[in-house]
């Protein structure tokens, strides 16, 4: 898509001084919205945690400023089900040391607004007390923010309490979710709940809202939060379509995939990898290995260390699986998602529903089987099964004989042609979005033009 606008950029823009929230599902669209502001002229500086530092080199463009954190101590010992732990933990912890970098920033040159990532709440109380304009980016999608927001009925109605027998149950509030989906958004509803209330109730406060999504796919859940938020929205989204994933990318990417591809047959392989912070228990691992054996299809498997809770990488496979696979299995640590995601060989893409990797998904027109673990992911994987059909949902966790259907239902069934279609289809809607006239590119001119010169 074409960022330059015809009128000439003005040739004294001022800084914007951004702040993610340190985890890769976060870093990836504030870099790339920094890129894209960038390229409108503005002037970037990025505050960042030294826990999941970005990696400067592939940002000579931009100025980095970091503060010490504890958070790589701290980390390991959270419980990895409740990801409430972790932002609480960022939110108290970084107050002094974010509002001593920011105010001495500030004491630099003038500059235009920060924007931080909606999980940051606290920096709401910081931008105020500087007396500087604060943009939110929220990460996730517009539905998240609509199912968020009924958390504190589904608590007092005990949907998080209600036993296995209900799980099959929608939720009368929200009738696209099931109790189910509810209760695996955290071990720790409360935490969640207080969570999520911070963060909107912050995003409320702040001079506007950018959401990484489009218009076209989230348009009555625009409606919603356009309501429930008094602030400028800007749905300005896929920011992945201006800029790739990989220069943010904390791991090292194993590039020997793209090869391995080169030799497969066009729509033949499954791809598989559940991001960057999701864990699965052994056995979990092993009924995937399974399912994905059975199927007999070829599979890239991304194998993060650490996905498998106690194993170092591939310990838990079950006996003779690489040898049994042979060629037909790929499997690596980390890839370059959005390039295998682009590739002709990719066929269906095994995801746990991050925003980011379904956004990716989407993009590249490659229907998903869906596997979500956590936070905003049950939430957005009834979204691409339900309401978009673009993607078959394992609706009983890890089981290789119902994972070898679901794949076979998208890769082999006819299925599989209908769910493709409807995903070409949003495909074309995204770039439609992003030309001239079109709305996330209308949004973005809304965004620079209208909005950020207003505090220049
Ligand atoms: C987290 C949450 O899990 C997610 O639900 C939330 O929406 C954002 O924060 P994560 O789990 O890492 O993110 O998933 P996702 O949002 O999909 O982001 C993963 C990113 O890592 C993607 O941009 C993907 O391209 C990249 N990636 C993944 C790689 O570069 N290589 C890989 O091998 C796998």
């Amino acid at each position: 898509p074409t960022l330059r606008w015809t009128e000439p950029i003005p040739a004294t823009r001022r800084r914007i001084i951004m702040f993610p929230m340190p985890f890769q599902g976060h870093i990836n669209p504030m870099l790339q919205l920094a890129n894209i502001l960038h390229t409108q002229g503005f002037k970037i500086t990025i505050i960042h945690t030294e826990y999941n530092s970005p990696n400067q080199s592939n940002y000579p463009h931009f100025t980095f400023k970091s503060f010490p954190d504890r958070f790589s101590e701290v980390i390991n010992q959270l419980p990895v089900k409740d990801p409430s732990f972790y932002v609480k933990y960022l939110n108290s912890s970084s107050v002094d040391p974010f509002r001593n970098c920011l105010a001495g920033l500030l004491a630099e040159e003038p500059v235009t607004c920060l924007i931080t990532d909606g999980g940051m709440y606290f920096t709401q109380a910081v931008a105020d007390e500087l007396k500087i304009p604060r943009l939110v980016l929220r990460t996730s999608s517009l539905g998240c923010g609509v199912a968020y927001g009924f958390l504190p009925v589904s608590s007092e109605k005990g949907y998080f309490d209600l036993p296995k027998d209900d799980y099959e149950t929608s939720v009368p509030e929200y009738p696209l979710l099931k109790v189910k989906d509810i209760i695996k958004i955290s071990t720790n509803p409360q935490g969640m709940i207080e969570f999520v209330t911070n963060m909107h109730n912050q995003m409320k406060a702040s001079s506007g809202i950018i959401w990484n999504t489009f218009k076209e796919l989230e348009e009555s859940e625009l409606q919603i939060i356009c309501e429930d938020f008094p602030v400028p929205i800007f749905t300005l989204g896929p920011l992945l379509k201006y800029f790739s994933a990989s220069s943010s990318s904390l791991i090292e990417q194993d590039r020997t995939v793209i090869s391995w591809l080169d030799t497969q047959a066009p729509k033949s392989v499954i791809y598989v990898s559940f991001g960057s912070v999701v864990r699965i228990t052994e056995s979990e691992f092993q009924e995937m290995a399974h399912g994905l054996a059975n199927t007999g299809l070829p599979f890239l498997w991304v194998v993060r260390p650490g996905v498998v809770s106690g194993s170092e990488w591939l310990e838990s496979l079950p006996e003779k699986f690489l040898e049994i696979v042979g060629d037909k299995g790929c499997i690596v640590k980390w890839c370059p998602q959005q390039e295998v995601l682009a590739h002709p060989a990719t066929g269906c893409f095994w995801t746990h529903n991050g925003w980011n990797s379904t956004l990716e998904s989407i993009c590249e027109g490659v229907p998903m089987v869906c596997s979500p673990c956590l936070a905003d992911q049950p939430i957005i994987a009834r979204y691409v099964c339900d309401v978009w059909k673009i993607g078959v949902l394992l609706e009983n966790g890890f089981e290789r004989v119902e994972i070898e259907m679901a794949i076979k239902r998208v890769m082999i069934d006819e299925e599989g042609d209908g769910i493709r279609k409807n995903i070409h289809c949003l495909k074309e809607k995204v770039d439609l979005s992003l030309t001239e006239g079109g709305s996330s590119h209308e949004s973005l001119k809304n965004l620079d033009y209208d909005h950020l010169n207003l505090y220049s």
